[in-house]
């Protein structure tokens, strides 16, 4: 490979922790080739306590851009120097670019979910919803919701309740939504609750590799035939949550999609070039079942 390759090549990053499970660096480095973009897209695997540092180390070795995942979302806002509509209102961010050592922060998830959720939305508006989980996601998940999709309650379910109620008190100071109701994670009347949602979110972290034993609710009886369903966990692909609400005869829908329309507008933003959707769709399809 010719030397003016590398020096010629943009190196996108991703942090979290853990990091292993993420499909991200598939995807980027596969619509890189496909669009002839030279880009690197790398994961760093980055604790808590070193956010601020690698932060910092990202504009000091001058790359593009970054995304943030699992569970820097919020905290990294602190960190940014300016943020877009979707990333003031929710205090989450998931994409940065680098714009010389001014960091812009995105929420493409809300792209991602938008996207998911659109075909089912003469089933979802107006009605009750229930979300699970109260960190970085569930912000972009109950930010869309209220926008896009006009909800008469969202249940909140989240292990840690303080935290529920800092999304609570949230969502009502910056969207004027006061129709959040807090429950507890093994409240007696939960089945009862999530049978009448149309639909039910999973954004907690619970049920991802390597942990895909595990379920958040571990009763297949909070679900109904024909609600829908959505987790946002996409690896693996059908997680034990959409096990049983397709046992149940509910409308199963994973995070993959998700994943890929989040990733098409970050790329957007990085390169300006258009992704290239089906074909990365198709890839990964055939890279996660192999
Ligand atoms: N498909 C996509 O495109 C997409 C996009 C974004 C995120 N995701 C996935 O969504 C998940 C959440 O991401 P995030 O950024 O929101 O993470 P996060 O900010 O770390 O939040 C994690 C959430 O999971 C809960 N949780 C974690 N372990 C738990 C346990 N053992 N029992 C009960 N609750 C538990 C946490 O509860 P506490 O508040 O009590 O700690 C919190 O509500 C991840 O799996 C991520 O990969 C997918």
């Amino acid at each position: 490979m010719q030397n003016s390759f590398y020096s010629n090549t943009e190196i996108i990053g991703l942090i979290g922790y853990p990091i292993k499970q993420s499909f991200s660096p598939f995807i980027h480095n596969v619509a890189a080739e496909l669009t002839g973009t030279r880009l690197i897209y790398l994961p760093f695997e980055v604790h808590s306590t070193n956010l601020k540092n690698a932060v910092k180390g990202i504009v000091a070795l001058g790359l593009k851009g970054f995304n943030v995942t699992v569970p820097h979302k919020v905290k990294v806002v602190d960190f940014i120097n300016q943020l877009s509509e979707e990333a003031s209102v929710t205090g989450s961010v998931n994409t940065v670019v680098n714009e010389m050592g001014k960091l812009i922060g995105y929420n493409t998830d809300v792209h991602g979910i938008v996207e998911t959720l659109s075909p089912f939305k003469s089933k979802i508006n107006g009605n009750e919803v229930c979300v699970l989980g109260a960190g970085g996601s569930a912000r972009a998940v109950i930010y869309t919701l209220i926008r896009n999709f006009k909800p008469s309650k969202i249940f909140l379910i989240n292990r840690t309740e303080q935290y529920a109620e800092t999304l609570k008190q949230h969502f009502k100071s910056k969207m004027k939504f006061d129709g959040i109701v807090i429950k507890e994670l093994m409240q007696p009347d939960l089945i009862s609750i999530l049978n009448n949602c149309s639909l039910i979110v999973n954004s907690t972290s619970v049920g991802m590799y390597p942990a895909q034993d595990d379920s958040i609710l571990n009763t297949p009886d909070i679900f109904v035939k024909d609600q829908v369903v959505f987790d946002l966990v996409y690896n693996p692909v059908k997680t034990k949550f959409l096990q049983m609400a397709e046992s149940k005869g509910a409308v199963p829908v994973n995070g993959l999609n998700m994943l890929v329309q989040q990733a098409a507008k970050s790329f957007n933003l990085w390169t300006g070039k258009e992704f290239p959707l089906e074909k990365v769709y198709k890839s990964l399809l055939l890279y996660v079942t192999k």
